[in-house]
């Protein structure tokens, strides 16, 4: 078991470089399974999401090179397995990826009911109704996806919701069905578009992402292609956060500042100097923090897997903030850990009020999702003292080399293996018995 341990107090300064997004990575990965020659993905990032995926697509029987440490060469001519077993699939919640892929391409799919972050409740009926409504037809037994269709068609699919699984999803399903497929309410987040540009280099024609009508006319075959993955908006997210709890002074390189406007807009308000340029921006504090009020809502709105980061940047600040999150419902179980830490905050259903108490104190916590994770280490900077993060699995998924990067811009943060005392007993136990 490891953990970070954090002797806080450090301002943060230098420069650091953003790794490639998450949340794009990982449906560009799968997606390579619709083409009929390998493709070459850059600027993937090191995280144990994207290594779970590799594992998918190597058992599926695609030939995997990792050509760099960020650079995967992935011939999927060969795959020949068509299933995504509940051991993989119950550790990361875009394991749903591989049915859309699968599914384009092979007319079938079985997949595991995906795993992630415990946030609630998290559905996928809307994902299943746009493969229905291209022709497919699915099961659910023993935890498990079934999918299989003749043969996909062109449909005209409205989602219930503004989602970005069932928007992802949806595109990859219909790049090769017989077709025109229009997606109404599509979500519009940067990796959607990253997905499309990706899946059009490859030789797709979908016209569209990044508004909320998004038309793929079919395609008959897909060829390789290179391809970089966008910059991790989160990420750079989460750096600006922990710049300004620490009222450091930080350049952040590879970003796209456009895909942090609404980040960069509230953190102006909170009293952050932000400069932007072509593909990084400087970020700053030299004066006080003050209250502020956020309401996550998809993109362009202010994304929820930023919300516990700018929280935890509003316990340091002066007056009380409001924040409503509107998309996780369970997005707020990091709250009693930074209590613990001297956090003045109350949740009401989806609305916690922080009051700003200027300072946090270190303290023994635990990770409790991959953002939770990520806004507790922002508070361990920040605050006085010591603070040990138990949990960190759930950080290692989607940030690459966080303390490394940290370190490098004069943080205190280790790394630290523990021996899992349960562990430790049960052997005990059982050499005794
Ligand atoms: N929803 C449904 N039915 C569906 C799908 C979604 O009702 O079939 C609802 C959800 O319950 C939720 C809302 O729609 O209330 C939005 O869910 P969405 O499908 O957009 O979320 P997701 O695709 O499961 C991705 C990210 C999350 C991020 C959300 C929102 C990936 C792998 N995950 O999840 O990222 O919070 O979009 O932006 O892309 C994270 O990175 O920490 C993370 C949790």
């Amino acid at each position: 078991m490891d953990k970070f341990v954090i002797k806080g107090g450090r301002k943060l300064t230098g420069e650091v470089t953003i790794s490639g997004a998450k949340n794009a990575a990982v449906a560009i990965l799968p997606a390579v399974i619709l083409s009929d020659e390998p493709c070459i993905i850059e600027n993937v990032p090191l995280i144990s999401d994207v290594n779970i995926c590799i594992c998918i697509l190597t058992e599926m029987g695609a030939e995997v090179t990792m050509m760099d440490k960020n650079t995967y060469r992935i011939d999927p001519t060969k795959i020949c397995n068509f299933c995504v077993p509940y051991e993989m699939a119950r550790k990361m919640r875009a394991s749903y990826y591989f049915l859309g892929a699968l599914l384009g391409k092979f007319n079938k799919a079985r997949v595991s009911m995906p795993g992630g972050c415990p946030l609630g409740d998290r559905p996928i009926d809307q994902h299943l109704k746009a493969f229905a409504a291209m022709g497919a037809e699915y099961t659910l037994s023993q935890g498990m996806i079934d999918l299989k269709a003749n043969k996909l068609h062109g449909c005209q699919i409205f989602f219930d919701v503004v989602t970005v699984g069932a928007t992802m999803n949806a595109m990859l399903a219909a790049v090769r069905a017989e077709g025109l497929t229009i997606i109404e309410n599509a979500a519009k987040e940067p990796h959607i578009v990253d997905l499309a540009n990706f899946l059009n280099s490859m030789g797709a024609n979908i016209m569209g992402a990044g508004t909320d009508v998004i038309k793929i006319r079919g395609v008959e075959h897909l060829h390789g292609a290179t391809y970089a993955v966008i910059p991790d908006q989160i990420e750079a997210g989460t750096f600006m956060a922990a710049v300004a709890a620490t009222k450091g002074d930080v350049i952040i390189k590879n970003v796209i500042p456009k895909h942090l406007e609404s980040i960069t807009k509230k953190m102006e308000k909170i009293g952050v100097n932000i400069e932007q340029y072509d593909d990084s921006i400087r970020v700053w504090v030299d004066g006080p923090l003050v209250k502020a009020n956020i309401k996550t809502a998809p993109h362009p709105g202010f994304p929820t897997d930023m919300q516990s980061q700018i929280a935890t940047l509003l316990t340091l600040a002066e007056g009380t903030s409001i924040i409503t999150e509107n998309i996780w419902e369970q997005r707020f179980r990091y709250v009693d850990e930074l209590r613990r830490m001297g956090a003045d905050i109350t949740v009401n259903g989806k609305v916690a009020l922080i009051e700003g108490t200027g300072n946090l104190m270190g303290a023994p916590v635990k990770a409790c999702d991959l953002r939770a994770g990520a806004a507790l280490i922002i508070a361990g900077l920040a605050a006085s003292g010591i603070t040990e993060i138990e949990d960190i699995y759930h950080i290692e998924r989607g940030y690459d080399c966080m303390e490394g990067k940290l370190r490098a811009l004069g943080a205190d943060i280790e790394k630290v293996s523990v021996p899992d005392k349960a562990d430790a007993k049960n052997s005990e136990i059982k050499k005794a018995i």
